[in-house]
This record gives C-alpha cells, structure tokens and sequence, in this order.
C-alpha cells in the first residue's frame, strides 16, 4: 500500500529550520521560523514558566489523565487574558473554551466544528496568510478561499479592497482574522479599521473566527486583543484560536485554547459537547504540562506581574530590532524602501525580494528566510543587523 505514496516537499517554514541547522557557516542568520531570540540568538526560557514549572512540580501528585477540555483553571484564565479581565463575556455562559495542542490545535478543532455544523461553510482567509492555515483549516474538509489584505506599495492593509471583498460575501460565510501581529506581513488593521469591519460583519451576518498567536508581541496585551475583544461583544458569534507558544515561550509544550462566543448559554454548553467529542476522536486530550504552567502565571500576581515584565522587555526588544533593521537597510540599499519595518508590528515582515534574491541570499550570504522574503525579525541581533544588511545590499545588486 505504502510503495504508492510520493514523497512530499518539505513545510516551507520547517524545511528552513532544518536547512538552517545543517549550515556550517558561522555568520548564518536564522530568518525562517518565527520564535523568538535573544541577542546572543536563543529561545529561553521565561523566568516566570521556570519558576511557575517548579511550582507545579512540587504539588503534582499524578500524572493520571485530566479532560477532553483540558485544565479547567488554565480555560478559565485564558477567558479573562483573551477577552479581558473586566470584560463581562469573559464570564458569560455564552462563552466555552477548551484547552488545545497549540494554536494549531485550537484552529483545527475550530475548522472541525465549523464543519460539523456547516459542512458547506467557505473560509475565507486574508492573502497572504500562514502557511499552515492552508493545510490545518482545509484538512478537515472545510473549502478556502482569499480575500485581498495586503498592500505591498505601502507595506500596509489594503482595507478598503479588503472590505469590499468581504462585503461580497454570502451571509454565514467564515472570515479567519489575525487579531495582531499579521503572519506574514506584519501590517494590522487599526482601532478605527476594526470598528468598520465589526460593522460589516454584523451587517452581512459573517462569522469572524480570530487567530490571536502574538498577544503581546505587537502592542502590549490589551491593544493585541483590542479588535478581537470588540468583534466578540458586538457579533452573536465568534471563534477564537489562542496560541501561548510565543507570548510564555512554550513552544515545544503544545498549549493553546479555543474560546468560542455562542449566541446563548445553552449554544455554548451544546458546543462545548461537541469540541470535547471532536477532542476525543482527534487526540483524546491535550497535553498537560504546558497549560498547567500558564494557569499558575496567570493565577498567581506575583508571577503574572514577573511573565508581564518579560513579556514586554521581548516587545520593546522586536521594536529596536525593527528600528535597527529599518536603518541598516536604508543606509545599505538606498534605492528600495524598507520604511514599512517600523510601522509594522509583531515578529514578521515582508522584505518585498523576489525569489532568486531570497536564494542568492540564503547560497552565498547563509541569511535563510522563507521564499516569500518573510523575516522573522526576532531572529535578527543588533550584533548581525550590519552583516545582514549588506547582504540584502549585494543580493540585489546595490
Ligand atoms: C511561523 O510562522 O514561523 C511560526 O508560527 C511557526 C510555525 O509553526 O510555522
């Protein structure tokens, strides 16, 4: 059976870290997959998971299995940091959540339900998008389509041919949104941008389900979530994929959530049912580790104000970064325009290269970046900025 399969390409973004890996070179620039680095170019790990990891270690006295939902204090602390701690929805019975392998995994169960209750649904995603969304909302049989997002001449949202799309659309249509920090471009809407959107969302009764992967990497915790917590109160309905990966550098622990806002109590208690049973058929239940080390930063202040404090030196971090980058690639490639890096925001932005400079860059510069010339901007050091600027320089030609 098996002799038949083909072999398949590898991911666009997990292929680069492999080929990143096998490079010898020491001046290689690691571009590709978005974590984030410190300036001697690690992934840490936060002071506050270490300390909330001891915690939970101490008081574990089992390790038998917990539920299809997950950890109940983890999805009750993922309501208040998601939809804000004074928020009356973070506490309303038309909200259920469930702990998730990750962002993916909350996607995936999101994509599973949507198709459980309409099969016949289209998800309209924003072009570009992540790569993987292709693949983790389609898989389950869910059809796609794009909707236009991105203005490449000024690096910004191209809102107004994106609003006429949606306005396009037919009613209970699915539109996946970036709540912030935009993968792959790095452009988001604004406050005012947002407002407009909710109201046409309501307007054409659209379904906003919101990928928030980034909360506090863009603008701090509250301003990530600011258009995701306005499309929630003001629409019937609303689905919700929270990643921790980035935001407590768990990356490798698998631990996110899905918040999903029902038009009543008794439609989130019967969706809830329905996510535990699409659960169980998928992977039985969620790991536990990573959920039970959010739970206790988030429900303990001490360490919650400690994660907090980390959190935002990592945004301050990305933002001189983008600042270092900007300048850099000003002064080394004077005849194209890098500005759009500091108005962006979050760990991605687009370098507008075609695809033979993105190679020349990768060949004979050992810069690695995924083919659509999408950087990771906190895999740059203020240490490499140089080196990587004038790699830019002579891959163009300048
Ligand atoms: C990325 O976009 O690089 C990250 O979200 C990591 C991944 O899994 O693709």
């Amino acid at each position: 059976m098996l002799e038949h399969l083909d072999r398949l390409a590898p991911d666009p973004i997990l292929g680069l870290m492999a080929a990143f890996r096998a490079d010898s070179d020491p001046r290689k620039v690691d571009l590709g997959v978005g974590v984030y680095r410190d300036e001697r170019g690690e992934t840490p790990v936060m002071q506050a998971v270490r300390d909330a990891e001891r915690a939970v270690l101490e008081r574990q006295t089992t390790k038998t299995y917990v539920a299809p939902a997950g950890n109940a204090g983890f999805n009750d602390a993922m309501r208040r940091l998601t939809l804000g701690d004074d928020s009356p929805l973070a506490r309303s019975e038309r909200v259920c959540a469930v702990q998730a392998p990750g962002g993916c995994g909350a996607l995936r169960l999101g994509a599973e339900l949507i198709r459980v209750a309409r099969p016949e649904a289209v998800v309209h995603v924003s072009n570009p998008t992540w790569a993987n969304h292709v693949p983790l909302l389609s898989g389950c049989g869910l059809k796609l389509e794009r909707y236009p997002y991105f203005d490449a001449a000024c690096g910004g949202v191209a809102f107004e041919a994106m609003l006429s799309a949606l306005e396009a659309l037919p009613p209970r249509s699915v539109v996946l949104l970036h709540a912030s920090c935009h993968n792959p471009t790095g452009a988001d809407l604004e406050e005012a941008q947002w407002r407009e959107l909710g109201a046409l969302l309501e307007r054409r009764a659209l379904l906003p389900f919101i990928d928030m992967a980034y909360q506090g990497l863009g603008r701090g915790l509250a301003e990530d979530a600011y258009g995701l917590r306005l499309l929630a109160a003001q629409l019937p309905e609303a689905l919700i994929a929270v990643s921790c990966s980035k935001n407590f550098g768990l990356y490798r622990e698998r631990v996110g959530c899905l918040l999903v806002v029902g038009q009543s109590g008794a439609a989130a208690e019967a969706t809830l049912t329905q996510l535990v049973r699409i659960a169980r058929g998928l992977y039985s239940m969620p790991p536990d580790h990573g959920a039970a080390i959010v739970a206790e930063i988030l429900g303990e202040e001490p360490l919650r104000a400690a994660w907090q404090r980390e959190l935002t030196a990592m945004r301050e971090r990305i933002l001189q970064l983008r600042t270092a980058a900007a300048e850099a690639l000003a002064a080394a490639c004077p005849r194209k325009d890098f500005s759009h890096i500091v108005r962006q925001r979050g760990m991605f932005s687009y370098l507008g290269l075609d695809k033979d400079t993105v190679r020349r860059l990768r060949e004979a510069h050992h810069v690695y970046m995924t083919d659509d010339s999408r950087i990771n901007i906190a895999g740059l050091r203020l240490g490499n900025i140089p080196y990587f600027a004038q790699a830019v320089a002579h891959a163009l030609g300048q």
